[in-house]
């Protein structure tokens, strides 16, 4: 049997929906929950969804899906831009890591244009708002190979 897909989100995505929804659109991360794991289903695939606001947190998790997930997508929102902490902890996990953002970071602020989860991660989508998620399992699922339908 297939291991879930772990969906890891960070700080402040507990917020979407109101959170500057012209940057980061308008769903809430239940509406986001949803839509992942209905899209996983019809491939075939389970889904482990989880929001943090706390590294250690987001790190332990990461950890956890070294063994208990087939694939990790990943939005760690600004811990992407500090945290050494998230990306070493990326860098143990020998499954595909599909790096999402909300909003595309190359046409923000300056600081915005480097992330730590890039250095460890098979693949970065951002800029699709909801979609980058949906777009993000579909890759981890041909990654992991997967029949599509
Ligand atoms: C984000 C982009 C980050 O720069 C920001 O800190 C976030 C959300 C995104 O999904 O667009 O919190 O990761």
């Amino acid at each position: 049997m297939t291991l879930p897909i772990y969906v890891l989100n960070g700080p402040t995505l507990n917020l979407l929906g109101t959170r500057e929804p012209e940057i980061y659109g308008s769903m809430t991360l239940a509406d986001i929950e949803q839509a992942v794991t209905a899209h996983a289903k019809t491939l075939g695939l389970k889904i482990v969804f989880r929001q943090s606001n706390h590294e250690g947190e987001l790190v332990d998790w990461i950890q956890e899906a070294r063994t208990k997930a087939s694939g990790l997508i990943i939005n760690a929102a600004a811990y992407s831009h500090t945290s050494v902490a998230i990306l070493d902890a990326l860098r143990t996990v020998e499954k595909p890591i599909i790096e999402v953002h909300l909003s595309n970071l190359f046409r923000r602020e300056p600081y915005r244009r480097h992330s730590y989860v890039t250095d460890a991660a098979t693949g970065l989508i951002c800029g699709l708002k909801d979609t980058g998620y949906l777009l993000a399992v579909d890759a981890i699922a041909r990654l992991i190979k997967v029949k599509t339908k």
